[in-house]
């Protein structure tokens, strides 16, 4: 597979930014067990993360805006490119030793997202789109499963927790899905969700409370392996709305009109 010299870009700085995040991981188990605890330890790995990343996309396309988790936005005298960045996209995994995490890198031309890396630096695994290019994990080309029915998915979802979004509405919503499918997983890291949708590991994935950089890459990988991405209203602002729904074009449907049943 050949990469477009922007994605080289992104790649690179993933790469970069994952040798410091890796050996946090590794100090985890340490501070897991002293009476603080990871969780100050954790906010300095997310900032240490998207500042290496901010550099090294700023050293190779210094113009660019910039939108990220910790550091907010930083316009660009490009007004038309946009990076969306999550340094450390499942921190609560993270923070309890659990390898299911990654780095999210979106390219945004004015507001449609144009590239997408997701990387997660424990499983090596790279999963890389351009639009219109088709999406890869390393170098092999993703395609959404094919599965057409609900009752043999395997569906991503989210688990409202104390303090964070409508939790009457999560668990209707949770219901509405659960004794239609196959099976429910709660991975906890939104761009992977997204990346094992492309990837044809999970048939489907909902969340509401998302922000752009959690989905930015993810929106992209899903559309470039052949599948559906819009909000829970069916819609295209997945940004502004912060929802989203994703799967092949029936599960997507299919998801959509079943999670619909319990906003009511
Ligand atoms: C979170 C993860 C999680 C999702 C949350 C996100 P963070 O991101 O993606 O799966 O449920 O809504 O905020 O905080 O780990 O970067
Ligand atoms: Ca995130
Ligand atoms: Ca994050």
């Amino acid at each position: 597979m050949v990469r477009s010299a922007v994605l080289n870009v992104m790649v690179a700085a993933a790469r970069k930014a994952a040798r410091g995040l890796k050996r946090d991981f590794g100090e985890i188990e340490n501070l897991q067990v002293s009476l603080k605890g990871p969780a100050n330890f954790v906010t300095a790995a997310d900032r240490r993360t998207e500042e290496i990343l901010r550099a090294e996309l700023a050293k190779a396309r210094p113009g660019y805006g910039f939108l990220g988790e910790e550091g907010g936005r930083r316009e660009g005298s490009d007004k038309t490119h946009t990076w969306v960045v999550d340094p450390l996209d499942g921190t609560t995994n993270f923070l309890h030793g659990i390898p299911q995490f990654c780095i999210s890198i979106g390219l945004l031309r004015d507001d449609t997202v144009v590239a997408g890396l997701i990387y997660n630096p424990i499983s090596d695994d790279l999963y890389t789109a351009e639009r219109g290019k088709g999406a890869f994990l390393n170098d092999r080309r993703l395609r959404v499963a094919a599965r057409q029915r609900l009752n043999e998915a395997v569906i991503a979802c989210p688990l409202p927790h104390h303090g964070r979004g409508d939790l009457a509405l999560g668990l209707r919503e949770l219901g509405a899905v659960q004794d239609k499918v196959a099976g429910l997983r709660r991975f906890g890291a939104a761009a992977l969700d997204l990346a094992f949708v492309a990837a044809g590991r999970l048939d489907g994935y909902w969340e509401r409370n998302l922000s752009p950089w959690d989905v930015a890459a993810g929106m992209l990988m899903v559309r470039e392996a052949g599948g559906y991405v819009t909000d829970l209203d069916g819609g295209d602002r997945v940004f502004e709305k912060g929802h989203i729904v994703a799967g092949n074009e029936a599960i997507h449907r299919h998801l959509l009109a079943a999670l619909k049943t319990a906003q009511s």
